[in-house]
């Protein structure tokens, strides 16, 4: 499908960065805002007369007090920090189309009318998977699949969500993409934004993995290291500086990036046959992949595709759990962790803003929550590789946070659990040094063959 998303236009968005004024030079379109943010983008003939109208009713709503927001605010937050989620209207009667892509099947579940096939980098279309008996006696559970996310353009989940923010950056007309990351997502957002032809601003903190920053700058994108304390306050800081110099930053748990993530649901509804797991166990973060395939699945139950919904492992290292002690404990609020420090990198947001929307869920629906220790890290990313999977420290998170919930009787073996591998072991190689494993043997023409017999016992 080609064509740009049919917001294009003139935009005028309220900003916690002030006024933000968009417009679109030379723009053969407008967009009319109406109310609830509907936005009516319009094609114009060289006589400045209406061609063909195509609307989509969209909002964005506040995730725990529902307060409604114009969908041209664009902003990642509601002013008393409650994320916010794009609401499609429609979506009760939506279908599943024809079409090559996801999100061409799906169209009727997206919040733009047309997706660009120009932007995207071919992410998605991973393996969902049986995990083998290994990874089975590992965790007790008997219908255990694995969503290969790493086999995703930039080697992680994030791909689906950067195409839409890249989308969106573009239709606005704006020349750069802007984000603060530990590695993934920066590399992601590099990726997708030199494809599109735009500038990419990737802030990181100090320990983001020389494998992750080398992959931005070959991107071309202007990465920026940060030293701070700790990476909330390094967020901080770069979000007051974004303010003042009018750079739109997008998170890891913005609504445009969650309606990326939905498409994850999609694929696994397909790759499913219809039917839906129990569970769904995801490393956390910023949040922002939790709460985009549990959209994706309410979105479906809403469409009277799906009768049940899966429930989520809300699953997190535990030298930083922010949500995870806070759900254990019963809180409305995240934990903030400082001071810390885990081989799990990749989720090391000590205090995400709009965390406390995964609190009010997991209390609504059930959802368990686990913590997992750095032994228990690194001998998941060791059985994960021994079962053929090479995954990063945080994505190898979830193998002992089940193993943990089936040994506290909160897993049934007999239920079906998909494991979220979110992103590559050769991303982080930095973390093999805590791995008593090495697997090399050094030697030289005049002893390798009896040291080769050695091992084999001949
Ligand atoms: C490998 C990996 N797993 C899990 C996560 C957590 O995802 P989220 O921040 O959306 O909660 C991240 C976030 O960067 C990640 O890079």
């Amino acid at each position: 499908m080609s064509g740009g998303i049919r917001l294009s236009g003139w935009l005028t968005a309220d900003s916690d960065f002030g006024e933000l004024r968009l417009r679109r030079a030379q723009s053969s379109r407008r967009a009319e805002v109406g109310r609830y943010g509907r936005i009516r983008s319009v094609a114009w003939n060289r006589d400045n007369r209406r061609e063909t109208g195509v609307t989509k009713e969209q909002r964005l709503v506040s995730t725990i007090s529902g307060r409604e927001y114009p969908f041209e605010r664009i902003e990642e937050f509601a002013e008393n920090g409650e994320s916010l989620e794009v609401r499609v209207c429609g979506i009760e009667t939506a279908k599943v189309r024809a079409g090559v892509h996801l999100w061409e099947r799906f169209a009727d579940w997206m919040p733009f009318d047309r997706t660009d096939a120009a932007i995207s980098l071919g992410e998605g279309d991973t393996p969902l998977i049986p995990a083998g008996g290994r990874l089975q006696a590992v965790t007790g559970i008997k219908n255990l699949l694995l969503k290969n996310e790493t086999q995703n353009p930039t080697w992680s989940f994030k791909d689906r969500g950067s195409l839409m923010c890249v989308l969106l950056a573009r239709e606005l007309g704006e020349d750069t993409v802007a984000t603060i990351s530990t590695g993934n997502m920066g590399h992601s957002i590099a990726a997708y934004a030199a494809n599109a032809g735009l500038r990419a601003v990737v802030f990181v903190p100090p320990y983001t993995p020389q494998e992750k920053l080398m992959a931005m700058a070959m991107h071309g994108a202007r990465v920026i290291r940060v030293a701070a304390p700790d990476y909330t306050q390094m967020k901080n800081t770069v979000l007051e500086l974004a303010g003042r110099l009018k750079l739109r930053i997008v998170s890891g748990n913005g609504p445009i990036r969650v309606e990326g993530y939905k498409l994850i649901a999609f694929e696994m509804f397909e790759q499913m046959g219809r039917q839906v797991p129990d569970f769904i166990a995801i490393p956390t973060s910023a949040c922002g992949h939790i709460r985009g395939i549990f959209k994706g699945y309410r979105e479906l139950q809403k469409a009277g595709l799906i009768d049940r919904l899966p429930r989520m492992i809300v699953v997190q290292a535990r030298n930083c759990s922010p949500v995870v002690t806070a759900i254990k404990q019963g809180f409305d609020h995240v934990v903030p962790f400082t001071d810390f420090d885990t081989v799990a990198e990749a989720i090391t947001s000590g205090n995400p803003p709009g965390g406390d929307e995964i609190l009010d869920k997991a209390r609504r629906c059930d959802w368990p929550a686990e913590d997992v220790s750095e032994e228990e890290i690194l001998q998941g990313q060791r059985d994960l590789a021994r079962a053929g999977f090479f995954v990063e420290p945080s994505a190898a998170t979830s193998l002992p946070a089940v193993r943990r919930l089936v040994d506290a009787g909160r897993l049934s073996p007999d239920a079906t659990v998909v494991l979220m591998l979110t992103g590559a072991g050769l991303k982080d190689l930095d973390a093999l040094k805590h791995q008593p494993c090495c697997g090399v043997i050094d030697t030289d023409v005049e002893s390798v063959e009896a040291d080769v017999a050695k091992l084999l016992n001949r």
